[in-house]
């Protein structure tokens, strides 16, 4: 059985890190396992820069967004040299395994890190739900709530005043965050990377539905869509509707985490803390019908997962 491992959060933060670092650490501790936090992602990794944690060390933190152990995006590990230079600093510490909590860039490095000799178990963390292997990343159901309240509170704008108003979601890559909130909020029009938008036909819809008596329109736009201001102006200048744009931003990489993020993460991190302990490498940890499953770790950062095309056909004919 490993003796040391250690733990860290990577890339773009989310909601549940801390969940998933706390169950880890305590998992570890109660399995006879001494756990190590590495800050600021792979950049504390190459700068070793990580600590022994305790029981006491994840206090607290479980209704914290954000990540306690802090994360980065580092342009050295993406060398031979970087990585070795951290490997070198893992095993000087004595650590025979790590946890990766992060994106696809993330779990990239991971791998990496695996080939290298080192036991890596990757989890899922990112708001973006774009992992392939799971159902849901850790974050993804925090930030849906939160547009979801933005929804809600411009829906009640938008009435009052009549208007056509675009919401700009985060998803530089993935409308999953688009797709799932604009479907609980009721969105009109849910512009997604991942499905052909046609401006001209959305135009003439909302011209439709405004002439038969509708007051006003919500467009959920996904950042890896296009600029929601440039679509909100197009749509003015066709429509003659008066439109307004709001970039909901950062505010949905923070937060509380649901309760679901807190328990998805919590029962992530216990398995990639016992299949650690088991001598196991190279996976990753997620949830899929209802099921924590590993997949190989390979296989999660190669193949891509698609949005959920019943879901789109569903937003779209509830609208
Ligand atoms: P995310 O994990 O949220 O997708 P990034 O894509 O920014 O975020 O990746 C986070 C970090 O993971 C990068 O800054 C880098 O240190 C590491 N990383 C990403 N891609 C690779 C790669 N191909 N090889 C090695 N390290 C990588
Ligand atoms: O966490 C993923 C993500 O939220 C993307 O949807 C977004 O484009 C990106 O991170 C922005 O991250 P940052 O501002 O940290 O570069």
């Amino acid at each position: 059985m490993l003796k040391r491992i250690a733990i860290m959060t990577s890339g773009g933060d989310c909601p549940g890190m801390n969940a998933a670092i706390r169950s880890a650490v305590r998992v570890a501790l109660h399995e006879g396992m001494e756990v190590w936090g590495i800050y600021n992602g792979y950049a504390g990794m190459t700068n070793d820069e990580m600590e022994q944690l305790t029981s006491r060390s994840v206090g607290d933190i479980i209704q914290r967004g954000g990540t306690v152990l802090g994360t980065a995006r580092c342009e050295e590990f993406k060398t031979p040299e970087g990585r070795q230079k951290a490997l070198d600093n893992l095993r000087r510490h004595g650590i025979e395994g790590v946890i990766v909590i992060g994106g696809d860039g993330s779990l990239s490095g991971a791998k990496l890190l695996a080939d290298m000799g080192m036991a890596v178990v990757g989890l899922p963390g990112t708001i973006d739900n774009d992992i392939w292997g799971t159902d849901y990343t850790i974050g993804f159901d925090t930030a849906v709530n939160t547009v979801l309240d933005a929804i809600n509170k411009l829906r009640d704008t938008a009435s009052a005043h009549r208007r056509v108003i675009l919401l700009e979601v985060m998803g530089r890559n993935s409308g999953w965050i688009a797709l799932a909130s604009g479907l609980a909020g009721g969105a009109e029009h849910i512009l997604i990377p991942e499905m052909k938008i046609d401006l001209d036909d959305i135009c003439q819809q909302l011209i439709q539905s405004r002439d038969s008596g509708k007051k006003y329109s919500i467009i959920v736009v996904a950042e890896g869509a296009g600029s929601a201001a440039a679509i909100g102006e197009k749509i003015a200048k066709e429509t003659g509707a008066e439109t307004r744009v709001s970039v909901l931003g950062h505010i949905q990489r923070g937060g509380s985490p649901s309760a679901f993020d807190r328990i998805l993460a919590s029962m992530l991190a216990e398995r990639a803390v016992l299949a650690l302990s088991q001598g196991l490498s190279n996976i990753m940890f997620g949830y899929k019908t209802g099921l924590i499953v590993n997949v190989d770790l390979g296989d999660a950062i190669s193949y891509k997962k698609g949005i959920d095309p019943t879901m789109f056909r569903l937003a779209t004919l509830l609208s």
